[in-house]
């Protein structure tokens, strides 16, 4: 009887270690910022951040953050397989645009609306059901994805 009861509190504790350990794991949201999109390119960083290559260099091999070499190949060491699914991305920098890199990375549709790469800074209002730790929240925040546009510009 008393292993029975003490197996129902740890099972009405489970929701409340779960929902801790996923806020445990995330910073708070941080405000969206709004871009535009003008001739397949967003000009404007977003809000106004300045990236850092070195910083997105991280981030694209980051399987929780960016998760990007699951699909691309990218002149990174150490890295045993690289993903086919798209394009190599290596010397990108020198093949496209900074504000055209920048509109795929945030939003991929605006270029190829059947593409299969996630949008990295959608408007969290315009995602359908997010998990509900994820409410409000784009998958890259806006400094991670000008970290990651300063990487791939340095690509030549
Ligand atoms: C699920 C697979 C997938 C993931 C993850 C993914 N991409 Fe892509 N990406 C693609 C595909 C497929 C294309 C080809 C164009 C298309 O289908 O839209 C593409 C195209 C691109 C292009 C344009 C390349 C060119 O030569 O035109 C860039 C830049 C790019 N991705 C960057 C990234 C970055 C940076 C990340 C990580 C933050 C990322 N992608 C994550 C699938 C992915």
């Amino acid at each position: 009887m008393t292993s029975l009861k003490s197996a129902a509190a740890v099972l009405l504790m489970l929701p409340t270690i779960v929902s801790a350990s996923g806020q445990e794991q995330l910073p708070p949201a941080e405000p969206y910022c709004q871009w535009q999109v003008k001739n397949y390119a967003i000009e404007q960083p977003l809000c106004g951040y300045t990236g850092s290559a070195e910083r997105g260099k991280k981030i694209v091999s980051d399987s929780h953050a960016g998760n990007c070499l699951a699909c691309h190949r990218l002149p990174i060491e150490n890295i045993e397989a690289f993903g086919t699914i798209g394009p190599s991305l290596e010397g990108v920098g020198s093949r496209l645009s900074e504000g055209f890199i920048r509109l795929r990375v945030v939003d991929t549709r605006h270029i190829n609306p059947a593409s299969i790469m996630p949008g990295f800074y959608r408007d969290p209002k315009l995602i359908n059901r997010p998990a509900r730790a994820y409410i409000g929240r784009t998958f890259l925040t806006a400094r991670q994805v000008e970290d990651v546009v300063a990487y791939l510009v340095s690509l030549k």
